[in-house]
C-alpha cells in the first residue's frame, strides 16, 4: 500500500502583519505541499498560479512522476519494465484497479474488452453526418460523447465497470471508423480472435475484398505504445476529465471533453506537428540548423515540436524507451529512415545549443512517436488519437480514483478580477 498523506511540517504565511499557519503535506515520494484550503476563509486572499505549474489539484496513488530524473512509474511500476514486459489490457486493469491482474482478472478483462469492442449499428450512420475531410480528434471527441446516449442507465459501481470496458472497447473501433469513413472504405467489424493491437490494425488497413494479415511485431509495437501513453498524471486533458468529472458528469462526457483537449497543438496534437515539421525539413529547409535557428528565434512562430515538457527537465524516458524501437519498426517495414535521421540531427545539435539545454529543453514522448506511428502506416492525422487510444485507461483511473475521493469537491478555482469597477448602464444614444 502506498503511504498516506499526513500532515509533518507547517508553513506560515506573513501578509499585512498578520501570520498564519498552514499544514504541510508529503507525498509517499517525498513530494511536499503546502495545504491552502483554509487561506481565503482566515485571510480572504487566494492564491495565483496560472497554468497550474506549481498547483497539486489532487492527491492521487496513480502514477508518479519526476521530471528532474526522468522518473515515471504507473502503480509504482517503471515504464520502461512494463512498456518491455505488460501488455496494453494488463497495464490498463493496473491504472484502474492499482495492482497487477492476476492470470484469471486479466483472462476475464481481456474476454470482456473483446467483447464490448462492436459499435451500435446506428453509429454507421452518425459517422455519415461528418464532412469525408472531419479531423478524426473531433469526431472520436463527438462519438465518445454520443455514446452516453446509448447507455443511460444510472450510475451504479456494476454500470461503471461495463462503462470503463465499454470505453477501452470501442475507442479502437471508433478510431477506425473515423479513418475509413475519411477515406471513403466500408467499416470493418472487429474480430474477436485478434488481441487489442492487431484488431485495431486489421480494422484500420484491412478491407471486405481482402484479409489483411497482422504483422505481430508491429502490433506488439504499436501496443507497447499504448502503454507509453496510459498515464501522465496531471496532465492538461486528465485535468480535464477530472475537472469535468468533478460535476458528476458521467465518465463518457468526462473522457470527450479530455479528447477535446488533449487534440491541441501543445499537447497531444504535438506528434501531427513533429512530423510535418520533419517533413517540412526534408522538403523545403533539408537543414535541421536552419530549423533550429527559427525555433530560438523569438520573432518567429515555429517552435521545436516535440521538444520542452512542463514536468520533465531532463529527459522523458518514453522518448528514450521509442528511440530505441525506431529502428526496429523501420527495418520491420523496409521504409526510408530519412525522418528518423532529421529527428536525431535535430536531437542532437539541439542537446548541445545553450538555447535548449539552459532551458532543459529534451525530447518529449512526442518527438519520437510520430516516426513510428508513419512506419506503421497509421496517417498523418491519426496520430493525435494514437494517442487518445493509449491514455484512455489512465483517464478512467483519475477520473474513478476522484470519483472514490471522500474529499471530492467540484472544481471551481477562483480568480484576480482585473476588469471595471462598477459603472452604470448607458442607452446606446448617450454613449461616447
Ligand atoms: N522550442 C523552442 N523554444 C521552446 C520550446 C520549443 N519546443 N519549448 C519551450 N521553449 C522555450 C519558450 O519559448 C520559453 O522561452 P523563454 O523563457 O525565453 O520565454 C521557455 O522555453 C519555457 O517554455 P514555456 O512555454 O514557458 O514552457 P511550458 O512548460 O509552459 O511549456 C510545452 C511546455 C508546452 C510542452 C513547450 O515546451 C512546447 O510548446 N513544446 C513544443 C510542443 C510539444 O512538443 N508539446 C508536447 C508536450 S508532451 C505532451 O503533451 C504529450
Amino acid at each position: 500500500m502506498p503511504s498516506q498523506t499526513v500532515p509533518q511540517k507547517e508553513a506560515t504565511i506573513s501578509y499585512d502583519g498578520k501570520s498564519l499557519v498552514l499544514p504541510v503535506i508529503r507525498g509517499s515520494e517525498g513530494e511536499t505541499a503546502v495545504n491552502i484550503e483554509k487561506l481565503r476563509a482566515q485571510t480572504g486572499m487566494v492564491t495565483i498560479d496560472p497554468g497550474y505549474g506549481n498547483t497539486g489539484s489532487c492527491k492521487s496513488s496513480v502514477t508518479f512522476i519526476d521530471g528532474d530524473k526522468g522518473i515515471l512509474r504507473y502503480r509504482g511500476y517503471p515504464i520502461d519494465q512494463l512498456a518491455e514486459n505488460a501488455s496494453f489490457l494488463e497495464v490498463a486493469w493496473l491504472l484502474i484497479h492499482g495492482e497487477l491482474p492476476t492470470a484469471d482478472q486479466l483472462r476475464d478483462f481481456t474476454t470482456s474488452v473483446t467483447r464490448h469492442t462492436l459499435l451500435h449499428e446506428n453509429f454507421s450512420r452518425f459517422f455519415e453526418a461528418f464532412p469525408k475531410d472531419a479531423h478524426p480528434m473531433p469526431v472520436c471527441a463527438a462519438s465518445i460523447a454520443a455514446l452516453t446516449t446509448f447507455y443511460q442507465a444510472p450510475e451504479t459501481d456494476e454500470n461503471r465497470d461495463e462503462s470503463m470496458v465499454r470505453l477501452i472497447a470501442k475507442m479502437p473501433t471508433i478510431a477506425a471508423y473515423a479513418y475509413k469513413h475519411s477515406i471513403g472504405q466500408p467499416f470493418m467489424y472487429p474480430q474477436n480472435k485478434l488481441d487489442y493491437a492487431s484488431n485495431f490494425l486489421r480494422m484500420m488497413f484491412g478491407t471486405p475484398c481482402e484479409e489483411y494479415e497482422v504483422d505481430p511485431v508491429l502490433a506488439r509495437t504499436l501496443d507497447m505504445l499504448l502503454i507509453l501513453h496510459a498515464d501522465h498524471e496531471q496532465n492538461c486533458s486528465t485535468s480535464t476529465v477530472r475537472m469535468v468529472g468533478s460535476s458528476r458528469a458521467n465518465l463518457y462526457a468526462s473522457v470527450s471533453a479530455g479528447i477535446s483537449a488533449l487534440w491541441g497543438p501543445l499537447h497531444g496534437g504535438a506528434n501531427q506537428e513533429v512530423i510535418e515539421m520533419l517533413e517540412r525539413i526534408e522538403a523545403e529547409e533539408g537543414s535541421a540548423e536552419k530549423f533550429l535557428f527559427r525555433a530560438k528565434d523569438k520573432n518567429e512562430t515555429a517552435r521545436l515540436m516535440g521538444f520542452g515538457h512542463r514536468v520533465y527537465k531532463n529527459y522523458d524516458p518514453r522518448a528514450a524507451i521509442l528511440k530505441k524501437h525506431c529502428d526496429v519498426v523501420l527495418a520491420r517495414v523496409g521504409v526510408s529512415n530519412k525522418l528518423l535521421e532529421i529527428a536525431m540531427k535535430l536531437e542532437e545539435i539541439a542537446l548541445k545549443d545553450d538555447y535548449f539545454v539552459s532551458r532543459k529543453l529534451y525530447p518529449n514522448v512526442d518527438f519520437y512517436s510520430g516516426v513510428i506511428y508513419k512506419a506503421l502506416g497509421i496517417p498523418v492525422n491519426m496520430f493525435t488519437v494514437m494517442f487518445t487510444m493509449g491514455r484512455m485507461p489512465g483517464w478512467i483511473a483519475q477520473w474513478l480514483e476522484m470519483r472514490q475521493d471522500p474529499d471530492f469537491r467540484i472544481s471551481r478555482p477562483r480568480q484576480i478580477y482585473t476588469g471595471h469597477v462598477q459603472r452604470d448602464y448607458k442607452p446606446i444614444g448617450e454613449r461616447g
